[in-house]
């Protein structure tokens, strides 16, 4: 298995010139292989949530592939909670890492919205704040926008070269360590988050993470480019367009402030973004916790993703997949599959 991926990587060059290439599809009724569940309750940012292993979330229905052949992760909407119950949901994490150089695509139906729901599509290294946070999509309760941000060691901010309209930066410090870990932040405009970012059948998220800076589209369903119609094999992001946010090498060395990172979906619930009492207010009344996720169940009718495909794209002759099985085999067999890479290569020749 481990000389295969290797040897489509090596191959690539041959086949096509395009700037990334498919690496890794998470599609259909195999979109839950190679995820990790983090099964343990939401220890990261304080929410009332507990993200639930495989066999729960299989179990419990609250990741699964639906009739349509979309992915669904979602809170659970049916059980009535004692005080001091935390709610099931998921968070799922990519088993592989994708280095520099890589690039993933999110086709997305409808995003989880309500009071007191606080969804992310984002990404991380293993140790972090040194290795980095990329989020391209994340909102809370009812607000209608999305937003994304970096979020990093102290050094890196979005600069002034950024192409996508100024008027949308709330934020330019990346560092984790001002403005309470908001992070480098960038509103995205338009029906990118609730009621109506669904009506509209949601659309596509592109995040590409180049040593040139690390940039966001958003198509909504209507609009998506040709290039991004169907498994597309190749990615050119110079046919995409003014990302809707971007941040520059210029202000951001990206080899320096970022390691190879893992893909992440999650739903939590209040915590410290969502349930911040005056970001709660904002869009919502009562008391996060004691209101809603102690309240009726149908309050998490709307708290799931419907998701059509998650595609990862690498640069063309270079290893930008880091699998898991490549991870734990590197120390044990790194001789056997130098070896045997070698000997894939010199069949395929
Ligand atoms: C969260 O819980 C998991 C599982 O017990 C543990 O491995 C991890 O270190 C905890 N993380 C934090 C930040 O406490
Ligand atoms: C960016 O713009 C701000 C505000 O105009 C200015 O103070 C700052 O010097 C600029 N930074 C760079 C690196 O050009
Ligand atoms: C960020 O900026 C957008 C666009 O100007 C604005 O609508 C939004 O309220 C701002 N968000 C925050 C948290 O300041
Ligand atoms: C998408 O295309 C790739 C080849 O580019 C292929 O390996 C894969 O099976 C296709 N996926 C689906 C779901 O058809
Ligand atoms: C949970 O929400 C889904 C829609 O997301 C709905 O189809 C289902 O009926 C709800 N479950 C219950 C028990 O109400």
């Amino acid at each position: 298995m481990q000389p295969t991926a290797l040897l489509g990587v090596l191959l690539l060059p041959v086949l096509a010139n395009a700037q990334y290439q498919m690496v890794k599809e998470y599609v259909g009724d195999n979109f839950f292989n190679d995820w990790t569940f983090y099964n343990n309750f939401d220890n990261l940012t304080n929410g009332n949530a507990f993200f639930v292993s495989s066999k729960q979330a299989n179990q419990d229905q609250l990741a699964f592939v639906n009739g349509a052949g979309n992915a669904i992760m979602k809170v659970d909407n049916s059980s009535k909670l004692n005080p001091g119950d935390k709610r099931n949901t998921v968070r799922i994490s990519t088993s592989d890492r994708f280095t520099v150089g890589s690039l993933w695509i999110a086709d997305i139906l409808h995003i989880p919205y309500g009071c007191s729901v606080w969804p992310a599509w984002w990404s991380s290294a293993i140790t972090w704040p040194q290795g980095g946070e990329i989020d391209t999509l994340e909102g809370v309760n009812q607000v209608t926008m999305s937003h994304m941000a970096l979020h990093t060691e102290p050094g890196c901010m979005q600069s002034n070269s950024t192409i996508e309209s100024s008027t949308l930066v709330n934020t330019t410090d990346c560092s984790t360590l001002v403005n309470n870990n908001e992070g480098c932040t960038v509103t995205n405009p338009g029906a990118s988050y609730g009621p109506a970012f669904a009506a509209a059948g949601g659309g596509v998220f592109v995040t590409e993470f180049a040593s040139k800076g690390i940039s966001i589209w958003f198509f909504p369903r209507s609009s998506i480019p040709q290039a991004l119609q169907g498994n597309v094999s190749s990615i050119d992001t110079s046919t995409l367009g003014t990302p809707v946010a971007n941040w520059p090498e210029d202000g951001c060395n990206i080899n320096q402030f970022f390691q190879p990172q893992e893909l992440v979906f999650d739903i939590t619930l209040c915590g410290d973004f969502a349930g911040n009492s005056g970001i709660f207010q904002q869009t919502c009344t009562g008391i996060c916790y004691d209101d809603w996720v102690l309240g009726p169940p149908s309050n998490y009718d709307q708290a799931y993703f419907e998701v059509q495909y998650v595609r990862v794209y690498g640069t063309p002759g270079r290893v930008t997949v880091l699998s898991a099985a490549s991870r734990s085999a590197r120390a044990a067999a790194a001789f056997t599959v130098l070896a045997s890479m070698v000997a894939a290569v010199m069949l395929a020749w």
